[in-house]
């Protein structure tokens, strides 16, 4: 079947949410993947911060493969091991103390602020409101949608659940004017990911942190999208000088197999049996996944070089930037970089990178997102931008 008749068959069979880049994926191989006419791509957009070892990394496949000849589905009625070995990865190599595995980033995120709300109930008099950010993501179940600050996502579904107070982001004060009896914990990102690659004033999360302790409230983290190395340590968190008391996590972990989990210290590990649960989640073949990404990612010093390779995709985009009006801003971390235009001209953006072999991801109509593998080289971000610029040669004027 030829690429235009999937696409059509898509459009008839699926409900219409996402606008789709017109590119009919069937192959990846390390940071590059082909379609089905066999044109080959650079993958920037990496499954949304996902496929942190590229696409189809041997490691993981070897584990999936071995893993699913033995042991793939249980339910988390009984013990297995590659479930209890990757807890004791996370939990040694984060200030964490205990582990919920689930399936997704929103999942994830409901969870961590399930037991938050719990904690409230029990310790702080049945408090039960999550401060979250403006502009921030957390997910798309509704309960996430009411803790996402953007309107986009929550005007179709109002009503809203309940207990969600949404305050601008990088605004200590905005925290402390929305804390009242009622509050049991603060939920942000370190650094906002889908609301605009958004990096906050370097002491914005201690101040957020000494707040809450002063509060007796919770300090939740999603590092949904900034965990796994993305910005250049394994968590965005240890670059603050902070410790969060729950975690979200999923994307990264399982460098492409569907897992989260949440995280928390023991002082708040306070939900009882039954109190939560999931079907799938922890799974013995994700985890197995998951387990044999995590420990390449350690191993190997993976952030280290997502530190490095990021810095100098930054520099060479900021170079970039100065020869095009179009780009109005360039922000970012390690590889979670943004790129600000002056126009609403995104798509076109995508589109004329598609055409030339590179992916990239939209972010807003006016702005795109690079979000490589971290095992991506300075060879292939060279490549990157050479493509980059001959796209905006097309659509936007350069600078005399
Ligand atoms: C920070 C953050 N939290 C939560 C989510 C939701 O994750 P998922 O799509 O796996 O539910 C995302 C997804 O982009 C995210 O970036």
């Amino acid at each position: 079947m030829s690429q235009s008749n999937w696409q059509e068959l898509e459009k008839k069979l699926f409900l219409q949410t996402i606008k789709r880049v017109p590119v009919t994926l069937v192959r990846g191989k390390g940071s590059r993947v082909w379609d089905d006419q066999g044109r080959e791509y650079l993958d920037f957009v990496g499954g949304w911060a996902v496929n942190n070892l590229g696409h189809c990394p041997p490691v993981v496949v070897k584990a999936l493969q071995k893993q699913a000849a033995i042991l793939i589905q249980t339910s988390s009625q009984f013990f297995t091991v590659p479930q209890i070995e990757l807890a004791q990865l996370l939990v040694k190599h984060s200030c964490l103390d205990r582990v919920f595995f689930c399936n997704s980033g929103a999942e994830a995120n409901e969870g961590a602020m399930k037991l938050a709300r719990r904690y409230g109930k029990l310790r702080l008099n049945g408090a039960y409101e999550v401060i979250t950010a403006h502009n921030s993501f957390h997910g798309r179940t509704l309960a996430m949608t009411a803790a996402t600050g953007q309107s986009k996502f929550q005007e179709p579904y109002t009503p809203l659940p309940v207990g969600f107070i949404n305050v601008e982001y990088n605004n200590i004060e905005a925290i402390k004017r929305a804390t009242n009896e009622k509050t049991c914990a603060v939920a942000l990102e370190p650094i906002q990911g889908e609301g605009g690659v958004n990096i906050p004033d370097d002491d914005y999360l201690r101040k957020v942190q000494s707040w809450c302790r002063e509060k007796g409230i919770l300090l939740i983290l999603d590092e949904v999208q900034t965990g796994f190395g993305r910005t250049g340590t394994l968590f965005a968190y240890e670059q603050y000088g902070v410790e969060p008391d729950i975690m979200a996590l999923a994307k990264g972990l399982g460098s492409g197999v569907p897992i989260g989990a949440f995280l928390a210290k023991e002082e708040c590990s306070v939900f009882s049996l039954g109190e939560h649960g999931s079907t799938y989640g922890g799974n013995p073949l994700v985890c197995a996944a998951a387990h044999a990404a995590l420990k390449y990612q350690i191993d190997h010093n993976i952030p280290a070089q997502a530190k490095r390779v990021g810095s100098y995709f930054l520099s060479k985009l900021g170079a970039v930037k100065q020869q095009f009006d179009l780009i109005t801003d360039v922000r970012g971390r390690g590889l979670l970089i943004a790129v600000q235009l002056s126009q609403e001209s995104a798509d076109e953006l995508l589109l004329a990178c598609a055409s030339r072999g590179l992916l990239v991801g939209r972010l807003k109509p006016n702005a795109v997102r690079f979000m490589p593998p971290l095992i991506i080289t300075e060879k292939e971000v060279d490549k990157a931008v050479g493509t980059l610029k001959e796209a905006l040669g097309e659509i936007g004027n350069p600078k005399p």
